[in-house]
């Protein structure tokens, strides 16, 4: 018996199971992405997603939230995460400045034999199997490609595939959700959009508890006082309003170890290898916190208050300065 007798079958069986036809036209459909995701810690914010997603009547509607925040804080994980615990088939898809409809909804694809076949994306294949989408990064996409989604994201639930001409509509066990970092380079979405993506759900940094847990559930082979440095760095970080993330603690201590463990005659010190570690992944700037966070507060506030005419010729503490900002010493005053 050949090996290639026994896999024939069942690659003939997934690859039958992986295409279905709607409006007579043939569909394969994206795979489910599988992973362990286990959500730790900030147990509300998973409650609140999975609230999203319940329907109380049959003729509710799932809700598709927004989750919010710094990059590399966990907005993805806790989608997969959710996912898992409603054990629904979970798709990704990664949106970019440049998705385009037609990336979102159904492409079609030229075959050897001159034929067009037509492949669903990860959401339309989310949408035909019921399970969970996460349109990742979300606000890096245009909003030509957010047009297309209108309808399913209102009380229409469908699709339109304006490239195989067909009219998708979504299961009732689909449920999606989009991550959206809060940096500025991003796509405004357009209103009508954003009404339609609702809740707002706020991701924010851990405690240092949950911390150190999320470090050693990624890094379980991370020795303690490794994690301690890390944890008391990112925490640190946090309290200073700074975007180091739990990502940026994962990688610099997977970088840390793996330089101790590099040449176990001549074992690089803890310290050191961390301090490299810090150094290398996030930057000359991550070693002096409090220098950091100085600076970005004046470069915020710099942006914040552009300048006027009257800067030109008064200091900005000149009480003589016409737009000096002093209410509140005035309030103080006068008490
Ligand atoms: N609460 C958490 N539980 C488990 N892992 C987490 C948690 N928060 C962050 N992580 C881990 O931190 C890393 C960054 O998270 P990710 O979801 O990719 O961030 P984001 O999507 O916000 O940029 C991932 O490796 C993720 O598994
Ligand atoms: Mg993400």
């Amino acid at each position: 018996m050949s090996s290639s007798e026994s896999s024939q079958p069942q690659s003939q069986a997934s690859a039958d199971d992986s295409v279905v036809t709607i409006e007579g036209v043939e569909l394969k459909l994206a795979h489910p992405y599988e992973s362990p995701g286990d959500w730790i810690g900030q147990s509300e914010i998973l409650k609140q997603l999975l609230a999203c997603w319940i329907t109380v009547d049959d003729t509710d509607l799932p809700l598709t939230p927004r989750l919010l925040g710094s990059p590399g804080v966990g907005k993805t994980q806790l989608a997969i995460a959710a996912a898992k615990q409603q054990k629904l088939p979970l798709y990704i898809y990664q949106c970019t400045a440049d998705t385009r409809p037609e990336d979102l909804l159904i492409t079609p694809v030229l075959s050897r034999g001159g034929e067009i076949s037509y492949h669903a994306s990860p959401l339309v294949s989310a949408m035909i199997r019921g399970g969970v989408c996460v349109l990742d990064e979300g606000n890096r996409m245009n909003e030509k490609s957010w047009a297309s989604l209108a309808p399913l994201l209102d009380n229409r639930r469908y699709v339109e595939s304006i490239v195989a001409g067909i009219t998708i509509p979504a299961s009732r066990q689909f449920r999606a959700a989009v991550t959206m970092n809060q940096d500025e380079s991003t796509f405004e979405i357009p209103d009508y959009i954003l009404s339609r993506l609702q809740p707002t759900l706020q991701v924010g940094f851990p405690n240092k508890q949950d911390e150190m847990a999320i470090l050693q559930y990624h890094l379980p082979f991370a020795e303690p006082e490794m994690l301690a440095l890390t944890v008391d760095f990112l925490q640190h970080s946090h309290e200073l309003k700074l975007d180091f993330s739990p990502r940026d603690g994962i990688n610099l201590l997977r970088f840390a170890i793996k330089r101790m463990a590099q040449d176990p005659d001549h074992p690089v010190a803890h310290d050191d290898a961390w301090q490299e570690a810090l150094e290398k992944c996030l930057g000359e700037e991550a070693v002096d916190l409090e220098l950091l966070a100085e600076r970005r507060s004046r470069t915020l506030g710099g942006d914040a208050v552009p300048l006027g005419l009257a800067d030109l010729f008064f200091d900005p503490d000149d009480p003589l300065h016409p737009d000096r900002d002093d209410d509140d010493d005035d309030d103080l005053d006068g008490i």
